[in-house]
């Protein structure tokens, strides 16, 4: 693959793999609203941060392929205790699609701060051992956006303040890292996404 993909490419590839329109609704509108929350960052402090703002689309709107490897067989019930796995099974996915690393790195690359060797041994984590951290400016700012917004039921947007709190319960190390990522990109303003997508996407709870 030379150039990148299209936004309408991406959307036919959530197609295929989607195995229901609900899930498809609720993973595709999630990684659509990481690319605005992205890309609006972007255009604050685009000057500052030099990043590829068509890489960080791409990004965004493949980060999370890999959730519907763990739908059941009618795609309608999530295997949570199998999520953190998604960002592995979508790099997978990429990388059979004949999709370059670079872009596959958005996937296995973006799940909390990042997750390390040692919090795989530390924790007993179901995940082949291995680094998973954010490595280019462009992997740093899509996992930071995905911090904002949660496929929860119903899914939500969250503060900065929320996902730090949330975070420090993994350690100092990891509420570091998101307040790195918070000085380095700012905050997003998230009012007119959430009114772009309205009900179901976070206005009920945010
Ligand atoms: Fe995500």
């Amino acid at each position: 693959m030379t150039s990148l993909p299209t936004d309408a490419d991406l959307r036919a590839l959530h197609e295929k793999y989607a195995p229901s329109q609900a899930a498809f609704e609720l993973v595709h509108t999630h990684c659509e609203i990481v690319r605005d929350i992205a890309l609006q960052l972007l255009s604050v402090n685009g000057d500052r941060h030099a990043l590829d703002p068509e890489l960080v689309r791409v990004g965004a709107l493949v980060h999370d392929i890999g959730v519907y490897r763990l739908f059941d067989a009618d795609g309608r019930r999530l295997d949570k205790e199998r999520y953190l796995r998604h960002g592995v099974l979508g790099h997978e996915i990429l990388r059979e699609e004949g999709f370059p690393e670079r872009l596959c790195r958005f996937c296995s690359c973006h799940t909390g701060v990042g997750i390390t060797r040692e919090d795989i041994g530390r924790q007993g984590l179901d995940l082949p051992v291995a680094d998973y951290l954010a490595e280019t400016g462009e992997e740093r700012l899509v996992m930071y956006a995905d911090k904002f917004h949660t496929k929860s039921t119903p899914p939500s947007f969250v503060s900065a303040d929320a996902y730090s709190a949330h975070i420090g319960r993994f350690g100092a190390e990891k509420a570091a890292a998101f307040e790195a990522l918070r000085a380095r990109f700012g905050e997003p303003g998230l009012d007119g996404i959430r009114d772009r997508y309205g009900p179901g996407h976070g206005r009920a709870t945010a």
